[in-house]
C-alpha cells in the first residue's frame, strides 16, 4: 500500500486545473448502458473509482477502449446483467447500475453494497423508486434481484433527496414508458451533468437542477449518439480541497477548470472567516489573507454546505483564531479524521453529529491513517501545514476521488513524496 511524507509547512503559489467530477463521471459512464451505439468521452480522470467502475461494466460485457483520459464506452456488447459483490462492495457507487439495466433488460442482479466506513448507508429508495416503476425486487443471498416486463413511468417521492436514488431512477426512467416525475429529487450539479449527458442524446428532461424532475420515456432507437465527446463538469470537492488547501498554507493560488456557482455556500462560508477569494467564472483566485476567524457550517443536501467538503473545512477550522462548530447531518459517522487530527494537534471535541474545533495556533507532523476519501483529504490539508514530517498511510482511499493530489499539489509547492508499497 503505498503511504504519502509531507514535509510541512509549505505555502503554496501557481495555478491548478481541477480534473473532471468524480460523483459525475460514475454515473454518466452507466448511464452508457441505455445506450444501443458506442460513446465517446474525453478528459474522464484517472481515478480508481473510474478503474472500478469500468470494470464492473467489463464483467458484464461492455467494451472499454481506452486512450489516456479519452474513452469509447460501447455497452451494446453487454450480456450479463450480474454486478458482483467483490466489485460491488468497493464502491457504493455501484448500485447505479440497477436503474440501466432492468430499463434496458429487465433484469438485473446487484450485490447490496453493505454498510462502509461512514455509515450503514441504505439503498430502500433506490429501490422503493424502482418498486413504483414496476419493478419486482426481492433481497436474496446479499443481492438484490430485479425484474420487470417493461418499467413504466410513475410519480415517486423522495422522503430526502438521496443523490444515488435521483440517478437511478432518472437512468430507469429514459427507456421506460410513459413519464417519470422526481418529487424532492436531489439537486446537485453531478445530477444536472448526467440529464445534460442524457439530453445530449434526445431524452427530454425538465427541471434538472431543481426538486421536481420530469423525464420523459422513449424508445431505445430513438437515442441518437451526440457527435462529440461528452466532457464531464470540474470537480467542485476536488476545487473546495484546492481552495482550502491554498487559504491553509497562506498561499496565492488559481484554481480553475470549475464552476464556482456550484460552491456557492462553501465560498460564502470561506468569505465570511476572512478568506481573499477573487471569483471568476471558471475560477477562483486565492489571496493570502490575515490569520482566519472560525465559523459555523451544517452539511445539507446542494445547494447547502456539502458533506464531502466537512472534514477538509474542519483541517482548515482547526488553525483559525476562535472557535468553530461542524454540523454533519448527511452521514452517521464521517468524524473519522477527528482522532488522526487531534493527533496531528487539533483541537476538537465531538458531542452527536456536531464538533466543536478550537482553533490552535499550528499543527504538528504525524503518523496518521487515511479512512475514507474526504477524511484523507483533510490529513494531507493538515499535513501541508504541520510542523516537521507527516507520514499519511493507506493513500488508497485519496487515490479513488482525486487525479494524482500528491504531483498536483507538489506543483504548487508542497513537499510530497509517494513511498510506492
Ligand atoms: C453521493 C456522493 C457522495 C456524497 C453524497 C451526499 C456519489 C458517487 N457519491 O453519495 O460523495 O457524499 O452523495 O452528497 O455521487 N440514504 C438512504 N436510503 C437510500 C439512499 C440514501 O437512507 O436509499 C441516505 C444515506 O444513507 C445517507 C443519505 O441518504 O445518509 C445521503 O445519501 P445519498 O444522497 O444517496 O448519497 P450517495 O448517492 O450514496
Amino acid at each position: 500500500m503505498d503511504k504519502l511524507l509531507v514535509e510541512g509547512p509549505c505555502k503554496l503559489m501557481g495555478s491548478v486545473e481541477i480534473s473532471s467530477a468524480k460523483n459525475a463521471t460514475l454515473p454518466i459512464l452507466v448511464a452508457t448502458i441505455l445506450c444501443p451505439y458506442p460513446v465517446k468521452f474525453t478528459g474522464i480522470p484517472d481515478l480508481m473509482d473510474v478503474g472500478t467502475i469500468l470494470k464492473l461494466m467489463q464483467s458484464m460485457g461492455v467494451k472499454v477502449e481506452r486512450n489516456l483520459n479519452d474513452y469509447v464506452i460501447d455497452a451494446t456488447s453487454l450480456t450479463n446483467q450480474h454486478a458482483d459483490y467483490l466489485l460491488v462492495k468497493t464502491m457504493r457507487a455501484s448500485v447505479l447500475v440497477l436503474g440501466p439495466l432492468l430499463a434496458r433488460y429487465g433484469v438485473a442482479s446487484v450485490s447490496l453494497p453493505g454498510g462502509c466506513a461512514i455509515g450503514a448507508r441504505p439503498v430502500d429508495i433506490h429501490l422503493s423508486g424502482l418498486e413504483k416503476m414496476g419493478a419486482h425486487i426481492e433481497i436474496e443471498n446479499g443481492y438484490i434481484k430485479a425484474k420487470c416486463d417493461k418499467l413504466k413511468g410513475a410519480v415517486i417521492t423522495f422522503p430526502f433527496p438521496s443523490v444515488g436514488a435521483t440517478e437511478n431512477i432518472m437512468m430507469a426512467a429514459v427507456l421506460a414508458e410513459g413519464t417519470t416525475v422526481i418529487e424532492n429529487a436531489a439537486m446537485e450539479p453531478e445530477i444536472d451533468d448526467l440529464a445534460d449527458f442524457l439530453m445530449a442524446q434526445g431524452v427530454k428532461i425538465e427541471g434538472s437542477g431543481t426538486s421536481r424532475m420530469i423525464i420523459h420515456g422513449m424508445k431505445i432507437n430513438e437515442l441518437k449518439p451526440s457527435p462529440w465527446p461528452y466532457r464531464v463538469i470540474g470537480d467542485r470537492i476536488e476545487a473546495a480541497t484546492f481552495i482550502i488547501a491554498a487559504i491553509m498554507s497562506g498561499g496565492d493560488v488559481k484554481v480553475s477548470g470549475f464552476n464556482p456557482d456550484h460552491l456557492k455556500f462553501v465560498l460564502e462560508t470561506l468569505t465570511k472567516m476572512g478568506a481573499q477569494l477573487e471569483i471568476g467564472k471558471d475560477f477562483i483566485q486565492i489571496h493570502p489573507s490575515q490569520r482566519l476567524k472560525g465559523g459555523t457550517i451544517e452539511t445539507l443536501p446542494f445547494p447547502g454546505f456539502p458533506t464531502d467538503v466537512q472534514a477538509q473545512m474542519m483541517a482548515l477550522m482547526s488553525i483559525v483564531d476562535g472557535s468553530s462548530i461542524v454540523t454533519e447531518t448527511i452521514f452517521e459517522n464521517r468524524f473519522m479524521h477527528v482522532p488522526e487530527m487531534i493527533r496531528m494537534g487539533s483541537k476538537i471535541t465531538l458531542k452527536g453529529n456536531s464538533a466543536l474545533i478550537e482553533g490552535v495556533e499550528s499543527l504538528s507532523g504525524a503518523p496518521v491513517m487515511c479512512t475514507d476519501l474526504r477524511a484523507s483529504a483533510a490529513l494531507i490539508l493538515c499535513a501541508l501545514i504541520a510542523d516537521g514530517q507527516t507520514e499519511i498511510q493507506r493513500v488508497y482511499h485519496l487515490d479513488r476521488g482525486y487525479e494524482r493530489i500528491d504531483e498536483k499539489l507538489t506543483k504548487l509547492g508542497a513537499k510530497i513524496t509517494r513511498v510506492k508499497g
